[in-house]
């Protein structure tokens, strides 16, 4: 057992572990409206494509139960206007928008009922998201694990463990897959600047499951390869298009293209929830631009000349063909992506 949880739904309020604060301080916050979901997201306090798919079902929760009115048609209005708010949280991470249209379809399929019986359904249709995540998670990671070989030395970048989803992992899951099924092996963290998620979440994850792990600065994943000290790399998603590119967490696409050099495998694990087929290619992914000031500083501390200017795309995005397979709760897609994900396309729907 995991003696944490991202992110669950408390009687009335949201609980989501405070994820700018780990590993120094493991914070609970306890929040009752959905403004303060939307900071939570934005302020990456829960992150991770299927962990802010579940925050913003939850925010919408949160706020269908604060609307006042007891008017159907009214209430509709608000709660589509609500929504709209949640989903400018962040652009990337397709689970978002995906979460938002499914608690959207489901006030307009009992738009006719009273409103307190639609509040009902809201805020149980946010914790089966949760639920729903969890054994996908576990499905997806069976499905990769066999990819996972005793002595193999796994590199990783940014966080996709428990902490990014409703619960388990997508990547991370497959890893933890592998170690219980009693593979033995070890995992390179890239550090993942500039916010760290591999330096302060993955490593924090992998101790809590028992894997041995060791902490890189992302710019050592080159000369790991060269040295012959990698065998395979796996990443999680933000968003994956119809033809496999896939948008994940800034220095993933560096990591593909180290690897394809080397030969060696590069996975992506993603639920479906992931994948956004109203998209052809990676070029219509729109990658947040964050602050500068997350690159110029950390932990509130300078670590740049006070009028450094920096740049801070928090994503990119990497081509298919870079890609070994795409590991989903659907099983592994394999190149060509343009059948194998059309194949996946008719599961999700
Ligand atoms: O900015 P973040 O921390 O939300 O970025 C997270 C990532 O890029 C993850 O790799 C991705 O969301 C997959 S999480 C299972």
């Amino acid at each position: 057992m995991i003696p944490y949880c991202s992110i669950c739904w408390d009687i009335d309020k949201v609980k989501l572990l405070d994820q700018r604060k780990l590993p120094r301080e493991e914070i609970y916050l306890e929040i009752t409206d959905y403004h303060d979901v939307i900071e939570a997201i934005r302020t990456l306090a829960i992150r991770g494509a299927p962990a802010i798919g579940v925050a913003a079902a939850m925010g919408a929760a949160l706020g269908a139960l604060a609307l006042k009115t007891e008017d159907p048609k009214e209430f509709a209005s608000q709660f589509t206007n609500l929504c709209r708010e949640i989903a400018a949280a962040r652009p990337t991470a397709v689970n978002l928008f995906w979460a938002l249209d499914r608690m959207q379809a489901l006030a307009q399929a009992h738009a006719s009922e009273p409103v307190a019986k639609l509040k009902e359904r809201l805020v149980a249709e946010a914790q089966v998201l949760l639920k729903e995540d969890e054994a996908i998670n576990r499905r997806l990671a069976q499905a990769g694990q066999g990819l996972i070989h005793d002595g193999h030395r796994v590199l990783t970048h940014c966080n996709t463990g428990a902490l990014a989803t409703g619960a388990y992992g997508t990547a991370l899951g497959v890893l933890r897959a592998a170690w219980e099924a009693g593979k033995r092996f070890s995992v390179w963290v890239d550090e993942t600047r500039p916010l760290l998620q591999g330096a302060r979440l993955t490593t924090w994850e992998l101790g809590k499951i028992g894997i041995p792990y060791t902490l890189i600065p992302d710019g050592a994943a080159a000369a790991l390869m060269q040295k012959g000290l990698v065998d395979l790399a796996i990443v999680g998603a933000d968003r994956i298009a119809a033809n496999g590119d896939t948008a994940n967490k800034i220095g993933t696409y560096g990591v593909a293209v180290l690897a394809h050099f080397h030969g060696i495998p590069f996975y992506v694990a993603a639920p479906l929830s992931t994948f956004d087929f109203s998209i052809p290619d990676g070029g219509h992914i729109p990658v947040e631009e964050r602050a500068g000031e997350e690159v110029t500083h950390f932990w509130g501390q300078a670590v740049a000349p006070a009028d450094a200017s920096a740049l801070n795309l928090a994503f990119d995005v990497t081509p298919h063909d870079l890609i070994s397979g795409i590991i989903t709760e659907g099983g592994v897609a394999q190149p060509p992506y343009a059948s194998s994900l059309k194949a996946l396309r008719r599961v999700k729907s």
